[in-house]
């Protein structure tokens, strides 16, 4: 079979254009409305996609006034849409600055069993400068500490993963014996950070443990992707910068040990689709008409660390020194890199690159026709830019309806994507692996020590 293309769904708002939530063909339901989510993953599923995915902060956005900067609490949320799909995989993002490894361990081990296998962790080390203040209020961890105290979360929650064998509950009525405590092992972590006796308080996932996404691009992020990605979230506002990172990406991989072609690469894409391509463009006036560069300046700040652009004229073109250099930023160092080269490239003026950036927040935007957007699609898949797309439909449910009903079926044509799901857990839709079990390891001894020889 030709290789196969990977489609998940970002949801985000009423849609990612950061005036999406005010327009007439957005959902009429309030953005606590747990129906609104299940509604739009049944969507997904029914077309077809590999995933659905919800982006968190740990703090409220400083433009609550004009942008709508609530939602629910991702895990919670795929809990709930867990019980009202039954194949698309459910990914939620989690911090590993600002919470605990068997917190997080626990949570997405219960949603994968709920889920039967669907769940997925969008691994973040957190950028906002705001969520700091919310933990303790020490001020920021550093760009580099977060990412070590990271690294030491994944091996904790990986080897909590690995705490139980797939074959340790025997739940036998008759005998009287509920589980085998020699194929539960405890992890006896003690590090910098952290120190974490195990074993996990719950048997392990249906799919051996979920599936990890990251989605940080900074030289830092991607050897902590090569290391722990199943799937890469990545933006790109450009066709090369997405071939620079996907190449970079996969040959990190390879270096780690991991065969290429099981790290996914799924850049952003936000498509504003219509008949005509002057139809698609006519609506994106009608929603960048809706948006406020104000707003957009706000998050420009926070997007390099609350650096001040209120001096900034929106009409005069921009030059590099108008920012700050990235590697004194803090934040979502990738990110700003982003915003920087577009500068260099295309000269924008503020209220230029504020237009852009209210499409999808520097993912890569485009209109028109569903044929072109397939023909985008399949240009990227084919040449070294992606495995796949994070779609992130600037109007929802309108602009993922269009995608489904107009921009996938030309994809199924050409033999690009999927016409039915052939498996029913997230791994077996991305064509993963199952991870190994130490218990399957013939060096492992079985033998049972500290904490979990109590249980
Ligand atoms: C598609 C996508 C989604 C992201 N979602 C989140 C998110 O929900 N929360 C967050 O704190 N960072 C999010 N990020 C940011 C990255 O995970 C990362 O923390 C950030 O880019 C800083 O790391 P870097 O400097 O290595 O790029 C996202 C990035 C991308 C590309």
């Amino acid at each position: 079979m030709k290789r196969q293309l990977h489609l998940n769904l970002f949801i985000h708002s009423r849609g990612h254009h950061e005036a999406a939530w005010r327009h007439p063909a957005a959902s009429p339901l309030p953005l606590t409305d747990i129906r609104y989510y299940t509604d739009l993953a049944q969507r997904a599923e029914a077309a077809l996609f590999d995933s659905i995915f919800f982006a968190d902060q740990l703090a409220l956005g400083g433009d609550v006034a004009q942008a709508p900067r609530t939602w629910l609490e991702p895990i919670t949320a795929l809990a709930a849409i867990a019980m009202a799909t039954s194949r698309i995989g459910l990914i939620a993002t989690a911090s590993t600055t600002y919470t605990e490894p068997f917190n997080l361990a626990r949570q997405f081990a219960s949603i994968d069993h709920i889920s039967n296998g669907r769940a997925a962790w969008n691994i973040v080390t957190s950028w906002l400068a705001s969520a700091a203040e919310n933990y303790g209020g020490a001020g920021q961890v550093s760009h580099a500490d977060r990412y070590a105290r990271g690294e030491e979360f994944m091996a904790v929650v990986k080897a909590l993963w690995d705490s139980w064998g797939a074959d340790a509950v025997v739940d036998n009525r008759a005998t009287g014996l509920y589980a085998r405590p020699e194929r539960i092992r405890s992890i006896d972590h003690r590090g910098e950070f952290y120190t974490v006796a195990g074993p996990l308080n719950l048997p392990r996932c249906p799919q051996g443990r979920p599936v990890l996404v990251q989605a940080g691009s900074s030289d830092t992020g991607r050897r902590f992707a090569a290391r722990h990605a199943d799937a890469v979230f990545t933006a790109h506002m450009a066709k090369e910068t997405a071939q620079e990172f996907y190449a970079d990406l996969k040959r990190l991989a390879g270096a780690e040990g991991r065969r290429p072609e099981q790290v996914l690469i799924l850049p952003g894409l936000s498509p504003m689709i219509a008949a005509s391509e002057a139809e698609a463009q006519r609506l994106t006036r009608e929603v960048n008409d809706l948006s406020d560069p104000e707003v957009g300046r706000k998050r420009l700040s926070g997007r390099f660390g609350g650096h001040d652009f209120s001096y900034l004229p929106l009409d005069r073109p921009l030059s590099p020194e108008d920012f700050p250099d990235p590697d004194t930023v803090e934040a979502a160092r990738s990110r700003t890199e982003v915003i920087l080269n577009l500068v260099k490239r295309d000269k924008p003026t503020l209220r230029q690159l504020l237009g852009y950036l209210a499409g999808a927040r520097g993912h890569f935007v485009t209109a028109g026709t569903p044929e072109q957007i397939a023909d985008l699609i399949e240009d990227w898949f084919t040449g070294g830019a992606a495995d796949g797309f994070n779609i992130m439909p600037p109007l929802l449910p309108a602009q993922l309806d269009v995608f489904s009903a107009e921009v996938i079926p030309i994809l199924q044509r050409r033999g690009l994507f999927r016409t039915e799901y052939s498996g029913t857990m997230l791994r077996e839709h991305y064509g993963l692996p199952w991870p190994a079990s130490v218990f399957d390891d013939p060096a492992f001894n079985g033998e049972l020590k500290g904490a979990a020889a109590g249980i």
